[in-house]
C-alpha cells in the first residue's frame, strides 16, 4: 500500500542519484502538478534547479504574485518571472475564435519560455509535471506526446536539454495532492480548483483587451470569495464568471446603461467529461449579484448557466 511519506523519501534518493550536481530546468505555472513536482525536485537537488513562470497577464486576481510570494519566498526557489501580458494581449489582438486564441496562446507560451531558457544556457534535465493519467491519455506511455488540446504548452522544441525529469509519472491526482501537501505546499494551490491553460483567455467571448480582463478578473474573485465563504468550495468542482460579449440596457440612478452581461458558470463534476451545474442556493447568488454589480463597472447584468455537460461544455470556448 502507497504511503506518502515514503513515496517522497524514495523520490528524493531517485532524484539526487539521476541528476548529481548537473542543472535543472522546471515551466512553473502554479497548477497542482507542476508546483508540485517543483517543490519535490527543488528538495531533492535545491539550486540545481530553475523554474520558469511566464505570467501571460490571463491570471487570476493575485495569483501570479501568490506563486511568486509561495515559490520564490517560501519555498527559496529559484525562479524568474516573465511578465508577459502586453506580448501576450498584442497577439490575441483582434482574434475573436477560441481555437486559435488557444493556439496563440500556446504557440507564444512555448516561445517566452524557449527564450528565459535560451538564456540559461544548456541544462541537463527538463521537469515535467506528467501525472498517470496523462500517461495512460498519451498511449504510448511516452511524454513526448503530451496531450496538446488541453495543456498549454506540450514539449519546447528549442530549448537545450538532454532528459526529461518526471517525478509524477505513476501518481494520481489526489496522490499528488497529498505529495504536495506532505511537501507543506499550501492548500491554494494543492486544493486549487482546475483552471485552464489558456486561463481567461477563453472566458471572454469574443476579443481579448486589457480592460474586459481586469472586468472578469474582479468578478470572478467576488465569485469565488463569495462560493469559499457559503463554504461550498469543496462541493462544487469548479466556479468561475464569464464575459459574454452581449450587452444590454440596464438603469442606473436616473441613467440608462448599456453594459456586459456577465454569466456565472458552477459545476459538479467526478471527471470533468460530464458535469451538472451546481444548485447554489439563492441566498448566495443573491450576494453574488449584489457584489458584483455595486464593486465591479460595466456589469449590468447577470445570469446563472443552468446547463449541464453534455450538451454544454464546463467553460463557454
Ligand atoms: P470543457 O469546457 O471542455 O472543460 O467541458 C473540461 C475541463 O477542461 C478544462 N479546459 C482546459 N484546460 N486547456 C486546459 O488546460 C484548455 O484549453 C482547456 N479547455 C477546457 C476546463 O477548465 C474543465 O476543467
Amino acid at each position: 500500500d502507497w504511503k506518502v511519506s515514503s513515496f517522497v523519501e524514495q523520490s528524493i534518493q531517485d532524484i539526487r542519484k539521476r541528476v548529481g550536481d548537473k542543472k535543472v530546468l522546471c515551466a512553473l505555472s502554479g497548477g497542482v502538478d507542476s508546483s508540485v513536482a517543483a517543490v519535490l525536485i527543488h528538495r531533492a537537488v535545491g539550486k540545481q534547479l530553475t523554474c520558469i513562470f511566464v505570467d501571460h497577464g490571463l491570471l487570476r486576481k493575485y495569483e501570479a504574485d501568490q506563486v511568486e510570494e509561495i515559490f520564490r519566498n517560501k519555498f527559496d526557489i529559484n525562479l524568474i518571472r516573465v511578465n508577459a501580458e502586453e506580448r501576450f494581449l498584442n497577439r490575441l489582438a483582434g482574434v475573436t475564435d477560441p481555437e486559435t486564441k488557444r493556439k496563440i496562446i500556446g504557440e507564444e507560451f512555448i516561445r517566452v519560455f524557449e527564450e528565459e531558457a535560451k538564456k540559461i544556457g544548456t541544462v541537463d534535465f527538463l521537469v515535467q509535471g506528467t501525472i498517470y493519467p496523462d500517461v495512460i491519455e498519451s498511449g504510448l506511455g511516452n511524454a513526448a506526446v503530451i496531450k496538446s488540446h488541453h495543456n498549454v504548452g506540450g514539449l519546447p522544441d528549442h530549448v537545450d536539454f538532454k532528459e526529461i525529469i518526471e517525478p509524477l509519472r505513476s501518481l494520481f491526482k489526489d496522490e499528488v495532492r497529498l505529495v504536495g501537501k506532505e511537501l507543506g505546499i499550501p492548500d491554494e494551490i494543492v486544493m486549487r480548483q482546475p483552471f485552464p491553460g489558456p486561463g481567461l483567455g477563453i472566458r471572454i467571448i469574443g476579443e481579448i483587451t486589457k480592460e474586459k480582463l481586469e472586468i472578469l478578473r474582479d468578478t470572478d474573485y467576488i465569485f469565488r470569495e463569495e462560493i469559499a465563504k457559503a463554504g461550498l468550495d469543496k462541493e462544487i468542482n469548479q466556479y468561475f464568471t464569464v464575459l459574454t460579449g452581449m450587452r444590454s440596457v440596464g438603469v442606473m440612478g436616473d441613467e440608462r446603461t448599456y453594459d456586459y452581461t456577465l454569466a456565472l458558470r458552477a459545476v459538479t463534476t467526478t471527471d470533468f467529461m460530464t458535469a451538472d451545474w451546481a444548485r447554489i442556493p439563492y441566498d448566495v447568488l443573491e450576494k453574488v449579484s449584489n457584489r458584483i454589480v455595486n464593486e465591479v463597472k460595466h456589469i449590468n447584468r447577470i445570469v446563472y448557466d443552468i446547463t449541464s455537460k453534455p450538451p454544454a461544455t464546463i467553460e463557454w470556448e
